[in-house]
């Protein structure tokens, strides 16, 4: 949680300081790149891959946020801003609202490469801005930071915060080859990355804006609901709307429990049931409210 100290200007931006990264925090991010780079080809979108490739994110070391902010920049109009850590919700929202992704800049230790209870550089790097390179992915999100101002003053950030959880953090996605993962929280997480995809147990529910609203998280263990979109400009289309008579029509609807599976739910089939093996969880990862 970011400490509300006196180094920090009033947006919480920091200096990342690339050249004071040790040699093993580099090591780490190497460690940790290669270990998902093997993971993520078959398993993450197409987008995603093609974000990463294109950005040069590499193997080679933690990446320098001005050269990387350079290529985003000319991608989609997006930036980096180095930060702490969690930074208070509406500081957050105007950055997304201001296409500027707040990173984080440390990295995990060598013992935590599973476990980490507040988001890093490797979860914000490597599972964030890939994704902000795709124009449609671009637009939500800072149509999201809108959204949450806008949740903020009405009351409603607890409905709209679910949303970014079971989209941005933990989204998947229907392709021609198959099921994929979009979900930043997913995507940093070797454990899970294997895990939604092919484990027997979670539910995997088409995408109903409504339905996620009222859907509780965990945040401390693998999630036990993810929900399937067919595309981004799905996406985008589904929460284009005001929100604010859906939020009143949700506010006299009880939630819905994260394992929970309702008489609407549209479930999604398995493409490849070969691939479905009741795996077994490896590492829990634990994730933090804007991971
Ligand atoms: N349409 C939403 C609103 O009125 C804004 C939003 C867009 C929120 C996309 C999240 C994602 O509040
Ligand atoms: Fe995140």
């Amino acid at each position: 949680m970011a400490n509300i100290g006196q180094n920090y200007s009033s947006d919480f931006s920091i200096e990342q300081n690339w050249q004071d990264y040790s040699e093993e925090e580099h090591a780490v991010w190497r460690l940790l790149f290669e270990r998902q780079q093997r993971l993520l080809v078959g398993r993450a979108c197409p987008e995603f891959l093609d974000g990463l490739g294109a950005l040069g994110v590499a193997a080679e070391g933690i990446p320098d946020f001005r050269r990387l902010g350079q290529v985003l920049d000319a991608a989609t109009g997006w930036r980096i801003a180095a930060v702490p850590g969690l930074v208070p919700d509406d500081v957050f929202f105007a950055y997304l609202a201001h296409r500027r992704f707040p990173s984080t800049c440390f990295i995990r230790r060598r013992d935590q490469l599973d476990y980490l209870q507040e988001p890093d550089i490797f979860h914000d790097i490597c599972g964030h801005v890939p994704l902000l390179m795709n124009p449609v992915f671009a637009d939500y999100m800072q149509a999201y930071g809108e959204g949450g101002l806008k949740a903020l003053g009405l009351g409603h950030l607890q409905h709209l915060a679910r949303l970014y959880w079971y989209t941005v953090e933990f989204g998947l996605i229907a392709t021609q080859e198959g099921l994929r993962i979009y979900g930043s929280g997913i995507l940093s997480s070797a454990g899970e990355s294997v895990y939604c995809l092919e484990d027997r147990r979670p539910n995997r529910i088409r995408f109903d804006l409504r339905r996620v609203m009222r859907t509780r998280y965990c945040i401390d263990d693998f999630q036990q609901t993810y929900f399937v979109i067919d595309d981004f400009q799905q996406l985008f289309d589904a929460t284009r709307p005001d929100f604010a008579p859906i939020y009143d029509e949700i506010a006299s609807q009880p939630d819905i429990e994260p394992d929970a599976l309702i008489s609407s739910d549209r479930k999604f089939d398995q493409a490849s049931p070969s691939r479905l093996n009741g795996g077994k969880k490896m590492g829990r990862r634990l994730t933090a409210a804007q991971v």
